[in-house]
């Protein structure tokens, strides 16, 4: 098989150890400041060439294999800017929940942005893959590095931070799903301002000065999320399960990005896992931890 014919990647999931949600633009879209995280849960692509057009298989059948997935996209804007003719099968294993604020589809469309440029000689440096992302996805540049990252704009400002030593988590994705567009609209709905909130009082800058000191200690009480109060004034089990979190031992509790899933921060894998055997009557429960995909061997040329 020629080398550049297959390629399988993880697609990993996110949490947002932050989220300041500054302001809403004329289009609807709104100005973000966060500190974004990778983490172990992940899907698993695999890029082949195939048939003239575009296939993608898909596990998940609830979810669409059309222009409706981001991967789909990804592969069609990827041969749009290449100008590479569209003659590619994707099958995406889906592990990550959707609806989760996990990042799921963002993360598979980083991937496969990432697997088509490396299977044609990386012909697009990550800033334009990044660019590309953006058009698809708010939290796609993010995934094109991955690691610990602060974001600014509406995802496409990516700067690298120190990468924080591991974090065992445990995730609990309600049986419910939130979308991200009611998450935004909501809260503009509660906040009912549309005076943009200045930046230097942001629990972000206080994250990033943190974690720029190593000060890894302070991380699970910064952590904060925006979205957190529309979700939770709808469904309010989301506070339930992050004060369970709290009495079964966790350091710090918080919805993830715009829901539903909801993460907890735990001193060590055998807390994670005692913890997470007691929240199943939540949904369903994963337990993870953070990691930095560029120490990962995650790519793979068959
Ligand atoms: O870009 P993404 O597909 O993640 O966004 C989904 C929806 O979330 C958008 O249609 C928009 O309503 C909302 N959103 C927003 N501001 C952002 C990101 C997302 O209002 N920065």
């Amino acid at each position: 098989m020629d080398i550049h014919t297959e390629i399988t990647r993880n697609a990993y999931a996110k949490i947002n150890l932050t989220l300041d949600i500054l302001g809403v633009e004329a289009d609807g879209y709104h100005r973000l400041r966060s500190v974004m995280q990778t983490i172990s849960l992940h899907d698993v692509i695999t890029v082949r060439r195939g048939k003239p057009g575009i296939r993608l298989i898909c596990s998940d059948k609830e979810i669409p294999s059309d222009s409706r997935n981001l991967a789909y996209r990804a592969a069609e804007s990827f041969c749009a800017v290449t100008g590479i003719m569209p003659e590619f099968e994707i099958t995406l294993d889906k592990q990550i929940p959707h609806q989760a604020g996990l990042g799921g589809g963002s993360s598979d469309a980083a991937s496969v942005l990432a697997a088509f440029n490396i299977m044609h000689d990386e012909p697009l440096t990550k800033r334009v893959l990044c660019n590309i992302g953006a058009g698809i996805g708010s939290d796609v540049p993010f995934f094109i590095y991955g690691g610990t990252v602060s974001v600014g704009g509406r995802g496409e400002h990516i700067e690298i931070l120190p990468p924080i030593p591991v974090c065992h988590l445990v995730i609990v994705k309600p049986k419910f799903g939130i979308s991200t567009a009611w998450a935004y609209r909501r809260l503009d709905e509660i906040r009912d301002d549309s005076i943009a909130r200045a930046p230097d009082i942001l629990i972000t800058n206080s994250m990033i000065e943190y974690l720029n000191a190593g000060d890894w200690d302070r991380l699970p009480a910064l952590i904060s999320n925006d979205l957190e109060q529309p979700s939770i004034e709808k469904h309010p089990v989301i506070a339930e399960i992050k004060r369970q979190m709290v009495n079964l031992g966790s350091k710090g509790a918080l919805m993830c990005g715009s829901g539903s899933a909801v993460f907890g921060i735990f001193g060590s894998e055998s807390e994670a896992v005692n913890a997470s055997s007691e929240l199943n009557e939540y949904g369903d429960v994963y337990t993870a931890y953070t990691i930095h995909p560029d120490t990962e061997t995650d790519s793979e040329l068959i």
